[in-house]
Formats: C-alpha cells, structure tokens, sequence
C-alpha cells in the first residue's frame, strides 16, 4: 500500500516506519521535525512540512494517491498541554481536522489513528475496556477525543474506514538499537529513569507513594513500542482484507508500580541514582491497564516483549547510545 506518515520521525512513528517497510509499504513521511529526527526516518521519503499548512497538505496528496494515512503527529506532554491548551487543540485537534478535510476530498480509504488511554480519564475500573465513557481530565486527552470523534463522524459519511489505537505506556526502543526516544525534555517513566542511569539527569522523584496499590505507588500497563508498532501494520491488514472501524486499546492487561520500574532500571544497569519521593503529580489515576481482548481477537495481534526486563534493557541500550551520539554530535559543531 501507499502510505502516508505524519509524525513519521518522532519515538512511536519511526518504528512504525520502520516496520511498514519491512512489510513491503510504500510510504511518505510527513513531519515538521519539531520533537522527531531526519535520521530515524529509516525506510521510504521525508517530507517536511506542517499540518498548520493546508497548502502544504494539498500538494502532498495532489503529488501522491495514498491508500492509507497513519497520523502520529501531535503534542503529547500532559503537564504542557494543562499550561498551554490551546496549543494542543492547535496542534492535536484542529491540525487533524486539516488532514481529515484532504483524506476526504482525495477518498483516502484508510485511516490509522494515534489516541491514547487518556481519553478516559480517571476512571473507576483500574482496568480499562474500549466501551467506557470518554471523561478526559487535560487538555491533551481532550484534544484526542476531539480528534477520534471527528474521524468516526467522517467515517460515518463517507467510504473512509479507519483503526484508533489508545496507547497505553509505551516505552523501550527497537532491540538492534536503530531507533528509540530521543524526544527532548521527556516526562514518562522509563525515560527518566534510563537517563539517570546516562547521568544525563542526576535523579528523579517519585510522584506519589500514598496510593492504595500494592507499594504505594501508581501501576501502569508498561507496552514495548515495537509491539506497538506491530499493532498498526496489522490494523492495515486488517482493513484492506475488508475489516469494519475499530478502536482497540494497546497494552498488555498488566501494570506495574513507579518503584518495581525503578528497581528494574537500576538491578539491569547496575547504578544506583537518588530517588526521591514527593506528593502526588495532579491528574494521576492510582492503576491504569488495558483490557486487551478486543485487539488480540480483531487483529489475531499478540505481544513479542511483554516483559518489563525486555522493556527497559532495550530502552537503556538505546539511551546510552543516544546520549553518545548526542556528545559526538556537540563535540563536532
Ligand atoms: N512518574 C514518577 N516520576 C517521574 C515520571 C513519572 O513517579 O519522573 C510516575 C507518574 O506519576 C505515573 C507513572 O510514573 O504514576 C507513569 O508516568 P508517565 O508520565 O510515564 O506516564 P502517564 O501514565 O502519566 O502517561 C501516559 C502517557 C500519556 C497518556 C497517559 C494516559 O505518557 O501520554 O499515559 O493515561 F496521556
């Protein structure tokens, strides 16, 4: 197929890139290059360019006759999109909008739809299924509603067919070390903890330890990005062999705490970092994890790295090497 990539150069898109052309896909990168990187664009054609831009948008698919739109871009960081909503409803919602209007007028027939498990908000249940009312508590997770109800309202008026992953936590890197986070100014977990271990953060705290969980602290469903990445190849499939719209959650169906993290992070790498505990970050649900049925029985997918060891090695390796390549990079300017 003849894809089309936005956000194809950040964390979650370039393994999905990379994947996609492993599958034989023809693809188009779309991406400003604000928080992703030319080179972990590894297989098909950068374009830079912003979905602000309708123009931009119009020669691109005047130039290309995509079969499907994968669509990654967006502003991803909770605590920023509180300070800054509007921001995010720029970027997030209304910047869709404007790829949804070209996916319409040019009969794109498939869609694939980046959403995230903070589109419900803080619910009761600590483990989710796709059926529970949307009650987003920031403007980010509101930004992805906004985006997954424009998207099932054109589907509903037209040809379009499309797959809406939720995310839950993904984390880790490709396992030959290609590709992985290299978002500046990160906020998740694993992230933090891999660059305590570089030294490029000298600790971090522990945001909560008052939880009614098994330590005190929050639990979350921890998903390697390549299994991820693997569930949006298959959800191509599985609309061009004739699939109905779906939304499915991406996790494993099992969480851990923010100290079992910890504890991985530091027994794999063998440093210690100063942790420290403070209160709670606003806007944190005690546990969070996916009901995952509804995607194994649609996709047939099945996880290859559901293993919290597996997680964090990879996302070490990959932080050690980018934290050198980082160095090189400065030592040569
Ligand atoms: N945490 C810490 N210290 C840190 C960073 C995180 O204790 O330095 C804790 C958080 O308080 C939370 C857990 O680790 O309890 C995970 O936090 P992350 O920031 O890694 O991830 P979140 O669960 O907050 O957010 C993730 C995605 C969001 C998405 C959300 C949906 O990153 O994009 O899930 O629930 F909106």
């Amino acid at each position: 197929m003849k894809v089309l990539v936005t956000g194809g150069a950040g964390y979650i898109g370039s393994h999905v890139v990379r994947q996609l052309g492993r599958a034989g896909h023809d693809i188009v990168v779309f991406d400003n290059l604000s928080t992703g990187y030319a080179w972990a664009v590894t297989a098909g054609e950068l374009v830079v360019g912003d979905l602000a831009d309708a123009s931009a948008i119009e020669s691109l698919f005047s130039a290309h006759t995509f079969d499907a739109v994968l669509h990654f871009a967006a502003n991803i960081v909770v605590p920023e999109s509180v300070a800054n909503p509007l921001k995010y409803y720029s970027n997030n919602t209304r910047n869709t909008l404007n790829l949804l209007k070209a996916i319409e007028q040019h009969g794109v027939p498939y869609m694939v739809f980046s959403s995230t498990a903070a589109v419900y908000g803080m619910p009761e249940q600590t483990v989710l299924t796709e059926d529970l009312p949307l009650a987003p508590i920031n403007p980010y997770g509101a930004s992805k509603m906004m985006s997954e109800r424009m998207i099932m309202d054109l589907a509903a008026a037209s040809p379009l067919n499309y797959v809406i992953l939720r995310y839950f936590n993904v984390a880790g890197a490709n396992p030959e070390g290609l590709l992985g986070q290299a978002t500046p100014e990160a906020t998740h977990l694993i992230k933090v903890a891999c660059e305590c271990v570089t030294g490029a953060r000298e600790g971090m705290s522990i945001f909560g330890t008052d939880y009614d969980t098994r330590d005190g602290t929050c639990i979350r469903d921890y998903i390697h990005v390549e299994d991820l990445a693997k569930a949006h190849v298959m959800a191509l499939d599985y609309m061009a062999n004739g699939g109905q719209s779906q939304v499915l959650n991406c996790g494993y169906g099992r969480g851990f705490t923010v100290r079992e993290v910890i504890d991985v992070v530091k027994a794999r790498s063998g440093e210690d970092f100063p942790v420290q505990e403070t209160g709670r970050r606003a806007g944190d649900p005690a546990a969070l994890m996916a009901d995952n049925q509804r995607i194994t029985e649609t996709l047939g997918w099945k996880p290859d790295y559901d293993d919290l060891d597996t997680i964090v090695q990879t996302a070490l390796d990959w932080e050690k090497k980018w934290q050198r390549l980082k160095k090189e990079n400065n030592k040569n300017q």
